[in-house]
């Protein structure tokens, strides 16, 4: 089990707790504001781009190249950046905190 906290772009906090799928997925089933995952999560809409707290990024690893290519094009990018589609979920993402960066 792994609880995932997520601040919108509201400053909104929603801590969910899941043990399989995807952190997008998560989200997109509670209603997370600002996480629309529009591509159903094969990474070619960005609409599920999260920033990870600089302190989780151990937690989370680094996004893959495919990842950082379909990032290129959105404009919030940063070092932080990764598509919640891309990010499953299991223990070792427990605690961590995403801000929405939509
Ligand atoms: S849901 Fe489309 S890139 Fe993640």
């Amino acid at each position: 089990m792994a609880k995932i906290t997520f601040i919108t772009q509201n400053e909104e906090e929603i801590t969910l707790e899941a043990d399989s799928g995807s952190v997008m997925e998560l989200a997109v089933e509670n209603g997370v504001e600002g996480i629309d995952g529009d591509c159903g999560g094969v990474c070619s809409c960005a609409t599920c781009h999260v920033h990870v707290l600089p302190e989780f990024v151990s937690k989370t690893g680094e996004a893959s190249e495919i990842e950082k290519d379909m990032l290129e094009l959105d404009d919030k990018v940063n070092e932080y950046s990764r598509l919640s589609c891309q990010m499953e979920i299991s223990e070792d993402l427990d605690g961590i905190i995403l801000k929405v960066a939509n």
